[in-house]
């Protein structure tokens, strides 16, 4: 494996503790090598003393054998990637190491780099002969998102990997997919014989997807400004939990069906207007840390900013399955609780069933799979209070994933390395999957900015997105 951005902070906090955490549970060959590119003045000492400094203390015991295993398979290479001289190195480095440790020249090449540099990185390795799958090795390409920042650059990226990279070569990494709770809704909706005949216009009334965050744009103020809450995490994240609820039934496990399932999804959705998009900025609120300062006055950020750091949206689907059925998304910084959410509200029974109680007493049937920070899935549905009196009180059937399974150390990145090195698809965006989730938003793009409504951090976003949702409410932050 190259992981070029070796000495970043995505190689320190998710891709090594990641590796650490797959060579502990034996999923890491004895051939491998890790090879980190980066500019950074290291050495292969400097550099894994680096990374271990900056693992989780209680992921790093001081007696490891499994760790000091991986950390004698890394060495470190200086280099620019700008520059073709690095890619020469690089080949002679990968020809010796292939032919000391028997890796049959496969090479896994992880892009934890800006996305400015996802083309030209790729051109200088098929330039270097580095991308050729010849003899029977493989070489595969990871990029991690954002992956394009409209409908045309995607295309136009798509466009420019697929002159140098096979389909099957290009692994498009979203994050979300590495989560256990994200991946569970595939087995949760298609495992089980119960849910899926609920699972449509005909007893849904709407669907609320919730990606909130209380931390802020942290130190990424610079590459916020030019993103916003939109750009950053809808095409991504957001739509590809709306896929894994709303696509069809693959018509088999393949990654090739799921994959082709879930963009038919996100090719459903109807082009939303100015209407159907509520944007936010914070500012300055206190949050359970403590007090937290406006957006405005974070580092790399302008006083008179416009960009959002909250957005809410409606969207229909024209399809079967969901006409008539609205999706409300949101996701914010600095509100009021850290959580990730697909919840499902169900329509009413068709009628009052007790003669002393009209409909509006009725409490709604929602089914909720949280995808963090308490990875679950409930279902809310109304019993009868004990006593003499006919009174009906919402309960909650609650799973719990860490009631049942014992946690594991994951930062959520293993599967999706491991499955790079087995080739298992299923959990990267393929070509099309990525331009459907831009178009989907590219009309909202292309317009001029509305208006960004002010919200305080703490809270759970500006009232804008209240009436955006009417005659429905949002659901609680604190998960109710
Ligand atoms: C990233 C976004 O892709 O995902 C960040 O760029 C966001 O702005 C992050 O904070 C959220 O991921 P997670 O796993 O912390 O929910």
């Amino acid at each position: 494996m190259v992981l070029f951005g070796a000495a970043g902070d995505l190689a320190a906090r998710l891709i090594f503790p990641a590796l650490h955490h797959l060579n502990r549970t034996g999923l890491i060959p004895q051939n491998f090598r890790l090879l980190g590119v980066d500019l950074a003045d290291h050495d292969t000492a400097s550099w894994t003393g680096e990374l271990v400094a900056k693992l989780d203390p209680a992921d790093a015991g001081q007696d490891d054998a499994s760790l000091a295993g991986l950390l004698a398979r890394m060495e470190y290479m200086r280099g620019d990637i700008g520059e073709a001289g690095t890619y020469r190195r690089l080949r002679a480095r990968l020809d010796a190491i292939a032919g000391s440790f028997g890796t049959n020249g496969n090479v896994l090449f992880y892009l934890a780099v800006a996305d400015r540099f996802f083309a030209p990185t790729v051109d200088f390795l098929a330039a270097a002969g580095l991308t050729a799958q010849t003899d029977g090795q493989w070489r595969r390409v990871v990029i991690e998102k954002p992956f394009g920042h409209d409908l045309q650059s995607a295309i136009a990226l798509n466009r420019r990997l697929g002159q140098t990279l096979d389909e099957t070569q290009i692994f498009r990494m979203d994050h979300f997919l590495g989560k256990e709770t994200v991946q569970n809704i595939l087995t949760f909706r298609f495992g089980n014989g119960l849910f899926e005949p609920l699972w449509n216009r005909d007893r849904i009334d709407h669907i609320q997807i919730t990606a909130a965050e209380t931390v802020g744009v942290e130190r990424r103020g610079h590459f916020y400004e030019q993103t916003g809450a939109l750009r950053d995490m809808v095409p991504s994240h957001v739509f590809q939990l709306l896929a894994l609820t709303a696509m069809e039934p693959p018509v088999n496990f393949s990654a090739d069906a799921i994959r082709r399932a879930k963009a038919d999804a996100l090719c459903a959705i109807r082009a939303p207007t100015a209407q159907d998009l509520v944007r936010g900025q914070y500012r300055a609120g206190t949050i359970a840390q403590g007090r937290v300062a406006a957006y405005r006055d974070e580092p790399d950020v302008a006083a008179d900013s416009d960009i959002e750091t909250y957005v809410a949206l409606r969207l229909s689907l024209d399809n079967w399955r969901w006409a008539g059925v609205p999706f409300y998304l949101r996701t914010g910084k600095r509100m009021s609780r850290r959580t990730t959410e697909i919840a499902i509200r169900f329509k009413d029974s068709p009628m009052a069933p007790f003669a002393q109680q009209d409909l509006d007493a009725q409490g709604p049937n929602w089914l909720v799979l949280t995808i963090q920070p308490d990875e679950g899935i409930s279902l809310q549905f109304d019993v009868k209070r004990p006593g003499p009196l006919v009174e009906r009180a919402p309960v909650l059937m609650d799973f719990k994933y860490k009631d049942w399974f014992p946690p594991e150390p994951n930062v959520g990145y293993e599967t999706l390395i491991y499955d790079v090195m087995i080739a298992d698809a299923t959990l990267f965006q393929m070509a099309e999957q990525v331009q459907a989730g831009w178009r989907a938003v590219d009309s909202l793009l292309a317009a001029p900015a509305a208006a960004c409504h002010p919200y305080r951090a703490g809270t759970a976003g500006p009232a804008a997105a209240d009436r955006l949702i009417r005659p429905r409410t949002w659901r609680n932050l604190t998960g109710r």
